[in-house]
């Protein structure tokens, strides 16, 4: 399963890259937003600055609405960097929107899905990845890994090449309920990638080896 980092946070997405496991970025306009950055020529050049640091994909996302908008923004975007994938919204528009891009080679990630209908109509528009929000179904008490996996089981009867993106990823768990349930993606927040590494027994175990390892120095000056 490949690991991206979702946020618009160049420090962070530094930090990910560092770790040697990330493999691409998303953003919204939410999270660009977060990080200050606003006006269309300071977006396009943060979007060229996080593909600079990240060797994979990094999905940038339409504000427009309508076709013809979605179409012309979602051009620039793309010619911005080959690593661009253009995030585009769950609507009808949205769907046509890809269905163009995917004739034109253009990568393309459909967001905001919620549900298995959804993710079937952004496979039949060739979408690139197909982004279930899996936290917010958990927030409104349905559960998201149960969608990943039934698109998982919808993708896989029909040979599909839609990649499943795990989104809204909250915490360590969800990571690993969706690698279980066989996501291609998950974007996380930096923090729960990190809590991946923490486990009380290896912190004691490494504590306990270097502990006699000083020992045993100290023994063998003594003999
Ligand atoms: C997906 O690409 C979105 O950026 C994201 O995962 C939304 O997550 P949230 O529900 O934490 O805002």
């Amino acid at each position: 399963m490949k690991f991206f980092i979702d946020t618009a946070s160049l420090s962070q997405i530094r930090e990910a890259q560092d770790l040697g496991v990330l493999d691409g970025v998303t953003t919204n306009p939410s999270l660009m937003a977060k990080e200050g950055i606003t006006g269309t020529d300071n977006i396009l050049k943060h979007y060229v600055e996080i593909c600079n640091i990240v060797d994979g994909d990094v999905s940038a996302e339409v504000i427009a609405t309508d076709y013809a908008g979605m179409i012309s923004e979602g051009e620039n975007l793309a010619a911005l960097h080959p690593n661009i994938v253009v995030k585009v919204p769950m609507t009808r528009d949205g769907v046509k929107a890809i269905k163009y891009f995917t004739s034109k080679g253009i990568k393309t990630n459909c967001t905001l899905v919620f549900s298995a209908g959804q993710a079937l109509l952004a496979a039949k528009a060739g979408a690139s990845y197909v982004s279930p929000f899996i936290g917010r179904l958990d927030d409104i008490s349905t559960d998201g890994i149960q969608l990943i996996d039934q698109i998982r089981t919808i993708y896989d009867n029909y040979g599909y090449g839609t990649e499943i993106l795990a989104a809204s990823v909250r915490h360590p768990m969800h990571i690993i309920q969706c690698a279980e349930v066989g996501a291609d993606v998950a974007t996380c927040p930096l923090s729960a990638i990190t809590a991946l590494f923490e486990h009380p027994l290896t912190t004691l175990g490494l504590e306990k080896f270097l502990a006699d390892h000083r020992k045993a120095g100290q023994q063998s000056v003594k003999a």
